[in-house]
């Protein structure tokens, strides 16, 4: 097994294994590596749906997403996220992480990992984009740390509620009644959350899940907002995911934004499949 750093904001590629025959020893390196630089790249992965399931429980249960609609037939612990359709129809979330968030942050127990698989991409465009938020608290000025110590913040999947955000294409027919049926209630996380493993302190904040700051008037809250969001995913911060065929992707929830970049021409598919790993409540 080889590791090499990807980017100086984060990242690391690992190669010369075949995740679906990963010995003990092996795993535990992997998890390693996975702790220490947040995003790790799998390349030339060859996996079924079911190696792809199996390799991801190792790092725990999976989440079955909310939108059930776009999840593989007879496996829903697979997200589509796919810009192919059928009958006219998108068969995945065509529009999966166009603003800068970390998976199922809107959840009590948002997602520890994620795990996206190429199997089918574009000529152009389709890269994906991860931010540093270790980075992200820690160079924040001192000021701004004692300001947001103990602060938390309202989380939403509901698009209607966020002005941050626009209603994606795929989604405009019926989107408020969709929204308003599937999103679970809000809820609140803590603005800097420490990763239970590392120890380290993350800033947990999303333009595209999180709607506000709880316990400071609105206005206040949303510049604060704002003002975190645009530190999180300066260029410094961010490494940039060109991605190949076979290329397995394991990101850490906990201390990453991602963003999917689009800019796929028309006709053009890109066709992934995505597990989700289940989280504990952020502290
Ligand atoms: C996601 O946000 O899980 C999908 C990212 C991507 O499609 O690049």
């Amino acid at each position: 097994m080889r590791i090499d750093r990807l980017s100086d904001a984060l990242g690391a590629e690992i190669s010369g294994i075949d995740v679906a025959r990963l010995d003990e020893p092996g795993f535990a390196a992997v998890r390693e590596a996975f702790h220490e630089h947040q995003v790790v790249v799998f390349r030339d992965q060859d996996l079924s749906v079911e190696d792809h399931i199996a390799f991801s429980r190792r790092f725990g249960d999976l989440e079955i997403h909310i939108s059930t609609d776009s999840l593989l037939k007879d496996h829903q612990e697979i997200l589509l996220v796919s810009n192919k359709k059928e009958n006219g129809k998108y068969i995945g979330v065509e529009n999966a992480g166009d603003e800068w968030h970390s998976d199922l942050s809107y959840m009590p127990k948002p997602s520890l990992g994620s795990l996206l698989y190429a199997l089918e991409i574009s000529e152009v465009g389709g890269d994906t984009e991860w931010s540093n938020m270790y980075t992200a608290y820690e160079t924040l000025p001192e000021a701004t740390k004692r300001r947001i110590e103990g602060l938390t913040a309202r989380h939403s999947f509901n698009r209607f509620r966020n002005k941050r955000v626009t209603i994606p294409e795929q989604r405009k027919e019926g989107a408020k009644e969709r929204y308003e049926k599937i999103s679970p209630p809000d809820v609140i996380h803590p603005v800097v959350r420490t990763h239970e493993t590392t120890g380290r302190k993350a800033l947990y904040v999303s333009p595209r899940f999180t709607i506000g700051i709880e316990d400071l008037p609105e206005d206040e809250g949303q510049a604060l907002l704002d003002e975190l969001i645009e530190h999180s995913v300066q260029r410094d911060f961010v490494y940039h995911h060109k991605w190949r065929l076979g290329d397995l992707l394991l990101w850490d929830n906990r201390c990453t934004l991602h963003l999917a970049c689009r800019g796929i021409p028309e006709g053009q598919i890109r066709h992934m499949h995505r597990t989700t790993v289940s989280g504990g409540v952020p502290f």
